[in-house]
């Protein structure tokens, strides 16, 4: 048989909320009949989906699709697609500056990929870029096989307008699903295989059901009670209102993992201010150290900018011994990069590039000292591991993730894939834990 299935080419940059979307893009496409290749050059139909939330990223967008070219001149059928955070930025502008460029959607838009695609085949270029109503309703598409670990976007976008920060331009207002499609969805999405979500909204804590009310502290409860469920995550937290009742849930609800993201963006409290994040960093303290008493075990994360406009030797060292007072396990460290529509873009005292990049280079060996020595800790523990599959490095080794969200390495058969097992640390490393299962107790099988 001849194979005609049309091919689709689905590249996704940035952050865990447009590997959410690609999904759904994915499941969309699929139901055109699309299957998916991993190479451009195979592909009749290639969609990126982009973010802007650093320059770099958006940098990587242009020059990624500036290469297109050669295949749209070999394969002059070949559809081409923009979406995601830069489509919502650039718009018409990208169909201006790249002519091989078919079409450009926004975050908004995503539910008429089908319907962009089936136009552009008929040679109509065109960009969709309108941010939605605040109700925008959103379809339930479940992947076939969705995998042991899923996501569901709770909220999208954001009202906080940190001055750096372009995702309220580019995402919009917030706006929460109701209770009802959360749940039904991550009831579909276990139904097909998968046993940890991570609930994901820009800002968790200002989950609202539009349709009862419910905060996200009452959603996790709802969530915790979906039959057949393993695990439960959630990003991102912010720490102006992270609520007691959000950590009073962690603390109480067997399901919810004990991880924590909770960007402190910066330790100077004259930095925090000219970022507009609504807290000074003995608050932030104190959120820490209320979240360590009531859940003793919590793993923290955090995200840093270096060199936002301004910033002098002394706030950066402020940053440093903030990492060095919280000791955080995961950490995400970024240089400040100016950001289109953005308050600090159009301030005056920006870093010389080479100072920020020395400040990055010094906090991140200094995180890597303390991420080592956390995993060093954690040498004699029992975890609960949710096995994922082979190691990628080491013959005869599996991989899995603890209640807090770290690695795991550990001699095991494939078979225990897909299962809950308990594992005695034996070693802490700078990205991993090593560890050796324990006999069989309490394991469950998916
Ligand atoms: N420059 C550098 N980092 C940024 N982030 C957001 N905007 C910028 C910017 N203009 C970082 C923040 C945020 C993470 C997702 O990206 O740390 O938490
Ligand atoms: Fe950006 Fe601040 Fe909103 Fe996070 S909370 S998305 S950093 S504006």
């Amino acid at each position: 048989m001849i194979e005609t299935k049309k091919k689709v080419c689905l590249r996704t940059f940035g952050c865990q909320m447009n590997a959410y979307d690609s999904k759904r893009m994915a499941g969309m496409l699929a139901e055109m009949g699309y299957a998916q290749v991993a190479e451009p050059e195979a592909a009749d139909l290639i969609v990126l989906n982009t973010c802007s939330v650093r320059r770099l990223a958006e940098e990587k967008v242009y020059s990624y699709v500036g290469e297109l070219k050669r295949l749209k001149r070999e394969k002059p059928w070949l559809l081409i697609g923009v979406g995601g955070c830069v489509a919502q930025q650039e718009g018409d502008k990208l169909l201006r500056r790249l002519p091989h460029l078919d079409f450009v959607f926004g975050p908004d838009a995503l539910n008429r990929l089908p319907e962009l695609v089936t136009q552009a085949a008929k040679g109509k270029r065109q960009a969709l870029t309108k941010l939605g109503p605040p109700s925008a309703p959103a379809q339930i598409i479940v992947p076939a096989e969705p995998g042991l670990r899923a996501m569901v976007t709770v909220m999208t976008g954001c009202d906080n307008f940190c001055s750096y920060c372009v995702v309220p331009y580019v995402r919009g207002r917030e706006r929460s699903r109701p209770a009802g499609e959360v749940l039904e969805e991550v009831a579909a999405l276990v139904a097909a295989g998968a046993r940890e979500i991570t609930l994901l909204g820009q800002n968790v804590n200002s989950y609202r059901d539009p349709d009862g009310g419910l905060d996200f502290a009452g959603l996790l409860g709802r969530v915790n009670d979906v039959p057949e469920l393993w695990r439960i995550r959630f990003t991102t937290s912010h720490p102006k209102d992270l609520s007691p009742s959000l950590i009073e849930a962690m603390a109480g609800l067997e399901k919810v993992m004990e991880q924590m993201h909770l960007p402190a963006q910066s330790g100077s409290n004259r930095m925090l201010k000219a970022m507009n994040r609504g807290y000074t960093r003995e608050r932030y303290l104190e959120q820490v150290n209320l979240l360590r008493q009531k859940v003793p075990s919590v793993a923290l994360g955090s995200d840093i900018i270096v060199g936002f406009p301004g910033e002098t030797r002394q706030d950066f060292e402020e940053s440093l011994s903030l990492l060095r007072e919280v000791r955080y396990d995961f950490l995400y460290s970024f240089k400040y990069s100016d950001r289109p529509f953005t308050k600090a873009g159009r301030l005056e005292n920006q870093l010389e590039e080479e100072v920020k990049s020395e400040r990055l280079v010094e906090l991140q060996a200094l995180q890597r000292e303390i991420g080592l020595a956390e995993h060093q800790a954690q040498a004699g523990k029992l975890e609960e591991v949710l096995v994922e599959g082979p190691a990628r490095h080491g013959e005869g080794l599996m991989s899995g993730r603890t209640r807090a969200g770290r690695v795991v390495n550990f001699p095991g058969t494939p078979e225990l894939a897909e299962s809950l097992v308990m594992v005695r640390i034996t070693e802490g490393r700078e990205n991993s834990l090593a560890g050796e299962l324990l006999p069989a107790p309490g394991a469950i099988s998916a």
